[in-house]
């Protein structure tokens, strides 16, 4: 094995990291966004600048993964396409996913969580959530169930638009929290908030990771409330499949549950991103709209309409931080990767790279439905065995959304952030000031007259 160790950033090189890309990230929230952070952040377009630190950072240390001098941690960036693949492909051994900060994070609400399990407990805990998320399927077993709740929360939620004019973030938020529930839990649980707000409650916490103590009753109330979703599972839910489902030593499925209340949260902020793009981009509308009016699949199978959600993803990545911890020495060319090492993929500079992405700062569905950019790093749901294993769920019931939301209204920007066709898109997107106007559909009014 070489003995020579990886390139290490100078002091004022990890400094500018450290300032201008961890830090913005980390104040924006990991675990729940706090959004006069994420204003703050579009206001100064941090995001772009942070993208062009690294871009200038890895000009200076073209060979391998950089190492950063910080004083308590081994650290390290990865900032080559190739590295990229690597790390992901070779996960969770040697690159595992449990990193000390995920750990600490996490913690607050789900501790045995598979996203921070090691060794044998592990693949059982992967397994099961392949099992019940329908991972290698596009389309779930219980899509059949799922789109007509989302058809029926987002016809809701445009009689109420269309009777006010407007459609604010947080009304689509609360439409989508109702949806997120009936699939997670069943009908019953539709308007139970207090089970959102408890989980925002230890979301909160695991923002601060080590630096604020666990809140240890919400947990036991929660996870007590978890346990009893499962013992009564409805039906035709996701808990359900869970509770139904074969399992393995160690599978904890009580704590499987709450990364999926977590992760829909992101699914919902892209959707909406989407959306905003689409009543701000005709020509992008258009297709959109071609495909839900000649769809045969009964909103199954629109894939247009999920390369919208992952180009909203790839624009404004929702885990820009993909991280990994070295299990053991890791050679690579440029030398050696000591253990116990924090890896890092900060996903938007390979998401936003212009030298080699063709239109990387517009907004190009269609890029997601060639090959063409087959082996460059787009990885909203990160790749490898690590991979998100509710990405296909997760398109299935945002494509659906757009395509009842899209369907029967006409939308604009009434207020927030303008997102301009001719112009870059902004490194940031605020979702939380956006208010989109909404009218009945143009055409189909017309044609009902
Ligand atoms: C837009 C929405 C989502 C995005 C962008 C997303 C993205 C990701 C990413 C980047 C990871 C980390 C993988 C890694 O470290 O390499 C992950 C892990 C995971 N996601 Fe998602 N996710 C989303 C929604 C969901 C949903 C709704 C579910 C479940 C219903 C889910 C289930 C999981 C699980 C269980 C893991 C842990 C995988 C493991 O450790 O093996 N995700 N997701």
């Amino acid at each position: 094995m070489p003995t020579t160790t990886l390139p290490t950033a100078t002091t004022l090189d990890t400094a500018r990291l450290l300032l201008g890309v961890l830090l913005p990230t980390i104040a924006k929230g990991p675990i729940v966004r706090r959004p006069w952070a994420v204003r703050l952040t579009a206001r100064l377009d941090l995001d772009t600048r942070a993208v062009d630190i690294v871009r200038r950072v890895h000009a200076r240390y073209p060979e391998g993964p950089l190492m950063l001098k910080l004083p308590v941690r081994k650290q390290a960036m990865v900032l080559a396409p190739g590295d990229v693949d690597t790390v992901l492909a070779q996960s969770p051994e040697p690159f595992s996913p449990a990193s000390s900060e995920k750990r600490a994070a996490l913690s607050h609400f789900q501790p045995a969580n598979v996203l921070v399990s090691r060794g044998p407990v592990r693949t059982v805990r992967r397994a099961l959530q392949e099992q019940v998320l329908d991972t290698a399927h596009p389309v779930h077993r219980l899509a059949d169930r799922f789109v007509p709740v989302v058809e029926e929360e987002m016809q809701h939620l445009m009689c109420a638009a269309a009777r006010s004019g407007t459609l604010p973030w947080g009304e689509f938020l609360d439409a989508w929290y109702r949806v997120v529930r009936r699939v997670v839990f069943g009908d019953h649980a539709r308007d139970d908030k207090d089970l959102t707000a408890m989980m925002i409650r230890l979301r909160k916490g695991g923002n601060w990771a080590f630096l604020r103590p666990v809140r240890k009753d919400t947990r036991r109330r929660f996870l007590q409330r978890v346990n009893e979703e499962l013992a009564n599972a409805e039906p035709g839910s996701l808990a359900a499949v869970l509770a139904a489902a074969p399992k393995g030593d160690g599978a904890e499925p009580a704590e499987q549950l709450p990364q999926w209340l977590f992760a829909f949260d992101p699914a919902g902020m892209a959707t909406f991103r989407a959306l905003t793009v689409l009543a701000t981009h005709p020509q992008a509308m258009a297709a959109a709209r071609r495909e839900v009016d000649g769809d045969t699949s009964g909103r199954r199978v629109l894939p247009y309409l999920r390369a919208c959600v992952l180009e909203a993803l790839r624009l404004w990545p929702t885990t820009p931080m993909i991280l990994r911890q070295t299990t053991r020495p890791v050679e690579w060319p440029a030398g050696v990767m000591p253990a116990d090492c924090g890896v890092l993929v900060y996903a938007p500079y390979f998401h936003r790279d212009d030298r080699h992405l063709r239109g990387a700062h517009d907004f190009s569905p269609e890029r997601w439905l060639t090959d063409e950019e087959d082996g460059w790093p787009l990885v909203p749901f990160s790749d490898g065995p690590v991979v998100c294993p509710g990405k296909q769920l997760v398109l299935l019931l945002t494509s659906a959304t757009l395509a009842s939301l899209v369907g029967g209204h006409d939308l604009r920007v009434a207020e927030g952030q303008a997102l301009d066709p001719e112009r870059p898109l902004p490194g940031t997107m605020d979702n939380y000031s956006v208010t989109l106007a909404v009218a009945p559909r143009a055409e189909r009014a017309a044609a009902a007259s």
